[in-house]
């Protein structure tokens, strides 16, 4: 039988999503399909930003008629948008062909849900708290080697007024750093060359019984024999801290790069935000980053529109922006969360400023990106190659700054890592030649 995933949202969904997939193989969906020929169709969905929601909607949607013509299809929906309060139900109105509902809670029942579905005409709802357990006994299909996606901690605790996942992911949960450091020896062993710890705030990681914290656990997950890169996100700059850079400086293996969301470079913006830093302490500590690894590179998440915020204060997130010399950054124009703080906060920024913001923005964080691209042309970058791009021609793969490198090859070079002479740069991305 086939089923098709349909993902929408962060690197955790993108990782659930191979959690979906085990799940399906067990119930005999063995094989990934276009959503025509699906016997089952999941989406994983995420609520971040209401774009994200009405894309779904969108596309859940589109499925009416398949439904319809195809029987025996099953359709289950998954993931934040389902946790968020109410939202299972307007689904459920909206969209009466939908079978099976569940949480992001529950990903381990998906299976008896489906026995249950299959057993009755009636669709299945399956919604639950957050869980203090963290070990859910999945095998993911993983679907991004030479990458490895490996949780270390669950829901967060921040509140940041702007953000639903605390309601959506529940508190803080880490994982005991015996099962973590399990998991990625086991995928070293396989051959994945890349394992990307993830956690809402992986500084917040505590292991229960030995109280060890993320410093250490990254020392000890960089300490495993065996050629492969570490990456983790996200970084919090609340917490940020000079154990954290020591442990970073002290293994080759992790890449030297950290995604420290700052969200604006006003300080009257951030305490709105309730992000308990200021701009001063935020600029500090990448200068700290620097002063000790000259080669880390810095990314980031900016928001423009948050509720009162003056063209003064946006342009100090401009200003910010040129002192950071980030190497690349998401922007986001605030979307009101329903049940968040910022939500019912007065002072709404019209959308066509919030849009001139963000053009001016995205302009600015683009230019910085394209001028440190640039510089790579003449040198050489290694390249983790994980995939062939048709339409290109090309193997690509990433340098250990997530740059995205292009190359011809004869022969697939997929899990290998490629000494690449860059000859062009375009945006985040370097062409090159193989050169070993
Ligand atoms: N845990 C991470 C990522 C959270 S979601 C962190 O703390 O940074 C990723 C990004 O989405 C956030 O960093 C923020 O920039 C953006 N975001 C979250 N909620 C938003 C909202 N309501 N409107 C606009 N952007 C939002
Ligand atoms: Fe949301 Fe803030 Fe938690 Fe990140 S730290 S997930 S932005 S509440
Ligand atoms: Fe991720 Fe979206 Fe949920 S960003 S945690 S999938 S709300």
């Amino acid at each position: 039988m086939n089923y098709h995933i349909v993902t929408y949202g962060c690197q955790m969904n993108l990782h659930e999503s191979e959690k979906i997939a085990g799940v399906l193989r067990e119930k005999g969906y063995d094989r990934e399909s276009p959503p025509e020929e699906a016997d089952i169709i999941v989406f994983n969905t995420c609520c971040i930003r209401e774009n994200a929601e009405n894309h779904a909607f969108g596309n859940i949607g589109a499925l009416k008629k398949l439904k319809r013509e195809k029987k025996g299809l099953l359709i289950a929906v998954g993931g934040c948008m389902v946790q968020e309060a109410g939202k299972a139900r307007i689904l459920k109105e909206k969209f009466p062909f939908i079978d099976i509902l569940f949480g992001t809670h529950n990903l381990d029942e998906l299976g008896a849900l489906i026995e249950r579905k299959r057993a009755q005409k009636k669709s299945v709802v399956s919604l639950k708290e957050a869980r203090s357990a963290t070990e859910d006994g999945i095998s993911p299909v993983r679907t991004s080697y030479p990458n490895a996606w490996v949780n270390i901690m669950y829901g967060c605790n921040n509140f940041c007024t702007y953000c639903i996942v605390p309601y959506v992911r529940g508190r803080e949960r880490s994982r005991r750093a015996e099962d973590v450091l399990e998991e990625v020896r086991g995928l070293v062993r396989e051959g994945y060359r890349e394992v990307t710890l993830l956690g809402q705030n992986v500084d917040s990681y505590r292991d229960g019984e030995s109280g060890m914290r993320f410093p250490a656990l990254l020392d000890a997950v960089a300490s495993i024999e065996g050629k492969f890169r570490v990456r983790f996100m996200t970084s919090h700059p609340k917490d940020f801290s000079e154990e954290l850079v020591a442990v970073m400086k002290k293994h080759e293996k992790i890449c030297k790069t950290l995604h420290l969301p700052v969200q604006s470079g006003s300080d009257r913006i951030l305490s709105l935000m309730n992000r308990r830093y200021t701009r001063e302490k935020y600029l500090g500590e990448i200068a700290l980053l620097r002063r000790e690894i000259p080669d880390c590179e810095v990314t980031t998440d900016l928001i423009v529109g948050f509720p009162t915020e003056t063209e003064e204060e946006f342009e100090e997130t401009l200003s910010l922006v040129r002192e950071a010399d980030f190497a690349s950054a998401f922007t986001f124009v605030f979307s009101p969360r329903t049940g968040t703080k910022a939500a019912e906060m007065e002072g709404r920024i019209p959308e066509e400023v919030s849009k001139a913001r963000i053009m001016r923005l995205v302009e600015l964080v683009n230019a910085n990106t394209r001028a440190k691209s640039a510089k790579y042309v003449g040198k050489t970058a290694e390249i983790l190659c994980e995939d062939y791009d048709e339409k290109r021609g090309m193997y690509l793969g990433r340098d250990v700054y997530g740059r995205m490198g292009y190359f011809k090859s004869e022969n697939s070079r997929i899990g290998e890592f490629v000494s690449l002479l860059v000859k062009e740069a375009n945006g985040v991305s370097l062409y090159g030649d193989a050169i070993d």
